[in-house]
Formats: C-alpha cells, sequence, structure tokens
C-alpha cells in the first residue's frame, strides 16, 4: 500500500490507473471522441469498450490484446441516460470520463478481479472493508448465474459481502445489440455502522441504493446480441471494465458528492463567482451543479463537432445546454454565463485534453449565440408557464400538453426543459402528449418557432 498524507487528486488517479494497466501489459489507447464512429446504434460514446466493439465481436483485429482507455462518455439519451438525475444525486453527471481496462480474448475474470481489488485497495488505499461485491444470479438474460466470479471474489472478500443480482443489475450491454455479458461490480459502503450482509433480504447496494456508491464495473464480455435479440457467444471471452473518474475521486477525497471532487468543484465555485451577490437567498446547490455538469458537457460535444440545433445529437445538446440556461435564471445569473463556465472547463481540462484548447474559441462563439439566442425568449416563455401552473386546476393529475408545445414553438422551451421545471412544482407532464400537440400545432399553422426556425421536425428528440 502506498502511504500518503494528502488523498490524491483525479488528476493523480487517471494517471496512475493508465500506469498500473500499463505496467500489467496493456496498451494505452486515447480516448475516442465522443460521436461514435459508423455506429448509428449509438448516440453518443457512453463507456469504453465502445470504440473496441468490433474487436470484441471478431471483426477488428488490433495490434494489442490488452487496452487501457481514460474515455470521455456522455449519457444523455439512449440506453445509457442519466440526464435527469443530474443535480439530483451526488453522483451523476451527463458526461464523466471512465477508467477502463479491456482484454480481448486474452486475460479474463480472475485478473480482471485480481487486479481491480489490487488498484483499489493497495494503489488507492480504500478501505478492503467498505468494499462490497455483487455478481450475476442467473436471471433475467438467457445465461448461467456466476458462481465462478462469487467464488474468485471470496480469495478478497468475506461471502456476506458478496451479492447476487438479477440482469437489471449484474447483466451489462452497450445498447439494445452488440457485445454484452454478465458483470460483476464494486461498490464502496459509505453508511456509519458496518454493512449489512448478503444474507439479510433487502440489503446491499440494490436495495440501499443511497448507502453505497457504485465505482467499478468488471464486464464479462461473452456474447454479442443480434438484432433478433438472440445472444451468440463471442470468439473469445474478454474483458471490458469501466470505474467513473469522478466517482472513484469522490470516495478517495472521502466527500459526498462528485460535485465535491476537485473535477467538478471549480466548475461549480465558477458558477457562484458570476452570479455573486444575485444569488437568492436560501438557494440550493443542485442548480448550480447541473451548469457545472451542463457547462462541461457543453464544452467537450463541440469540441468533438456537435453544435446546437433542432434534431438527434444537436437537439440534446441544445436540450442541455437550455436546462443550464434556465438555471441560471433561478440562481441571480441574468447575463449570458456559460460560455465563461465552458471556458473554466478548457482551463481545467486542457492539459489532458489539448483538443479542447484547440477548439477554445468556437466553444466560446457557438456557446454565446445560443445563449443569446434562448435569453430573447426565456424570461417570457417562464412568466407564461408560470401563469400556466397558477392556473393549474389541481384536479387534473398532468400538466396541459399544449402549453408545453407552446412553449417550445414560441419560447423555444424544450418539452424535457418544461417537465423539469413542472417537476420542481410537483406536477408531471405527458412528454408524448406534449409531442403530439407540437405535431398538431406545427402541422396546423407552420410553428412560429421564435428562435427554432419555425415548423421544425421534431423528429430524432429522444433518438
Ligand atoms: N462497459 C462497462 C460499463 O459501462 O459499465
Amino acid at each position: 500500500m502506498v502511504e500518503r498524507n494528502e488523498p490524491m487528486t483525479a488528476a493523480q488517479i487517471r494517471q496512475r490507473f493508465v500506469e498500473f494497466f500499463s505496467e500489467r501489459g496493456h496498451t494505452h489507447v486515447a480516448s475516442a471522441p465522443l460521436v461514435p464512429r459508423d455506429d448509428p446504434t449509438l448516440l453518443f460514446v457512453n463507456a469504453g469498450m465502445n470504440q473496441f466493439k468490433d474487436v470484441f465481436t471478431g471483426r477488428e483485429q488490433r495490434p494489442y490484446q490488452r487496452a487501457v482507455t481514460v474515455q470521455r462518455c456522455v449519457r444523455a439519451g439512449g440506453k445509457h441516460n442519466d440526464l435527469d438525475n443530474v443535480g439530483f444525486t451526488p453522483r451523476h453527471q451527463t458526461l464523466f470520463e471512465m477508467l477502463g481496462n479491456f482484454s480481448f480474448g486474452d486475460y479474463f475474470k480472475a485478473d480482471a478481479i485480481d487486479w481491480a481489488w489490487a488498484f483499489l485497495t493497495e494503489e488507492l488505499g480504500l478501505p478492503p472493508e467498505r468494499l462490497v461485491v455483487t455478481v450475476f444470479d442467473g436471471t433475467g438474460e438467457d445465461a448461467p448465474a456466476d458462481d465462478e466470479a462469487a467464488e474468485m471474489w471470496a480469495k478478497h472478500v468475506p461471502k456476506g459481502r458478496i451479492y447476487r443480482c438479477s440482469a437489471k443489475e449484474n447483466f451489462w450491454q452497450m445498447g439494445d445489440t452488440g457485445p454484452c455479458g454478465p458483470c460483476s461490480e464494486i461498490n464502496i459502503y459509505r453508511g456509519d455502522v458496518a454493512p449489512a450482509t448478503a444474507d439479510q433480504p433487502g440489503t446491499g447496494p440494490e436495495h440501499e441504493e443511497d448507502a453505497y456508491l457504485e465505482l467499478w464495473n468488471l464486464v464479462f464480455m461473452q456474447y454479442e446480441k443480434l438484432d433478433d435479440g438472440t445472444m451468440r457467444p463471442l470468439p473469445r471471452p474478454s474483458i471490458d471494465t469501466g470505474m467513473g473518474l469522478e466517482r472513484v475521486a469522490t470516495a478517495v477525497a472521502g466527500v459526498h458528492s462528485n460535485y465535491e471532487t476537485d473535477l467538478l468543484a471549480p466548475l461549480v465555485d465558477e458558477a457562484k463567482r458570476l452570479a455573486g451577490d444575485a444569488i437568492p437567498e436560501g438557494a440550493k446547490e443542485g442548480p448550480f451543479r447541473v451548469i457545472a455538469d451542463h457547462a462541461r458537457a457543453t464544452a467537450f460535444l463541440i469540441t468533438d463537432g456537435v453544435f446546437p440545433d433542432k434534431a438527434g445529437r444537436s437537439y440534446v445538446l441544445r436540450r442541455i445546454m437550455r436546462r443550464a440556461i434556465r438555471h441560471g435564471a433561478d440562481v441571480g445569473l441574468h447575463e449570458p454565463f456559460m460560455h465563461a463556465v465552458c471556458r473554466k472547463v478548457v482551463e481545467l481540462y486542457g492539459d489532458v485534453y489539448p483538443e479542447l484548447r484547440e477548439r477554445a474559441a468556437v466553444i466560446d462563439e457557438v456557446v454565446r449565440g445560443e445563449e443569446e439566442a434562448f435569453r430573447r425568449t426565456l424570461d417570457r416563455g417562464l412568466r407564461r408557464l408560470n401563469k400556466a401552473i397558477e392556473q393549474h386546476d389541481a384536479d387534473r393529475s398532468s400538466f396541459d400538453p399544449d402549453v408545453a408545445a407552446e412553449l417550445y414553438d414560441t419560447y423555444g422551451f424544450p418539452i424535457d426543459l418544461t417537465a423539469v421545471i413542472l417537476r420542481e412544482h410537483a406536477l408531471t407532464l405527458d412528454e408524448a402528449a406534449a409531442e403530439q400537440a407540437l405535431r398538431a400545432r406545427q402541422g396546423e399553422g407552420g410553428g412560429r418557432g421564435a428562435n427554432l426556425g419555425g415548423g421544425g421536425s421534431i423528429s430524432g428528440y429522444y433518438s
């Protein structure tokens, strides 16, 4: 175990991860851009394994059989979507960095488990008695229970801290098709008293979500899911692992939230600095965290060639940006601010991702443009929505979808942004009904589309 007086910084964890696996024969492969190359099944790169998808299936050969990466990922749509959790939980972001080690038909479970354990407990010095693991119990997917992984874990972890879970927790797949397999997750227990044991029903990471932080997912890649849902065994069993840098930095620093780590706290602070004395009394942390996360996603997405617009990936970015801008309005940020927080992103991450520095001027221009456009209608849109909320008939369970359609069409409020604001007032919106109302509205009148170009196709919103 390495003795340290100060907790490691996120930069040190990132570097040590790459070194640890390089020392064990892994080739360090650079992060792929966030827009997947030649993969229409995927909205954004959502895991370290994406760039190796064809290597796992045997369709592509590489000159190495082991790889280590620090992959930028966005989970804001598609199968893995964390957008609605941002600001509400301490552990979710839309953009995060995934640390991963990969074996393409080389080592398998035993080494993956031993190395993950050694990295967490010896390199990072996390307390072994707080680590709890899960393995696949053989239910929910047509694959056998992973007794083998449970036995291997028993070398490191008492049986009482090895939980068995269904496919929902312990069978990983990239999307509806592609490489997949049973997985084993390593969680850190964050409670004050000793964790419960696996023989106590209703306990463990699956049931006591707030007491645990999931750190690392070890996927034992054994199958490829085909279009018709059948599972084809992969030519050679392989390893794909993913550990969120923000989460492991949280555990190492001993803080409660990812947003308190040196990866995100400077962005939260920047948003607060910009708001200054205008921050309303009693303002919560949530909006500042949303701004920090969304500015980071915005800067990286623009760097990788996504620009805010009306459809597909571009519309996801627009939704992310407009959510942040509107949160800013709630916490006293009444002048354009997103470009300034994005500048801080470039400053903070430019050494690790030099492409951010190369695109700094473009990020600045695009963010300013989007912010200025949305601000032209934001205040009026908020007034319209607040009035509709006041007039909402308390007996109706769901909010009027026609108002949500009008807010999109006239004020540029993405439907999901309206849903977020309504959620804050304990109201729900049937988003599908709102989209239908929007289609009807645009079909009839062509849509005024204050800043959306008018009558824009809404196909691809949620692709
Ligand atoms: N590919 C493993 C994970 O994303 O959890």
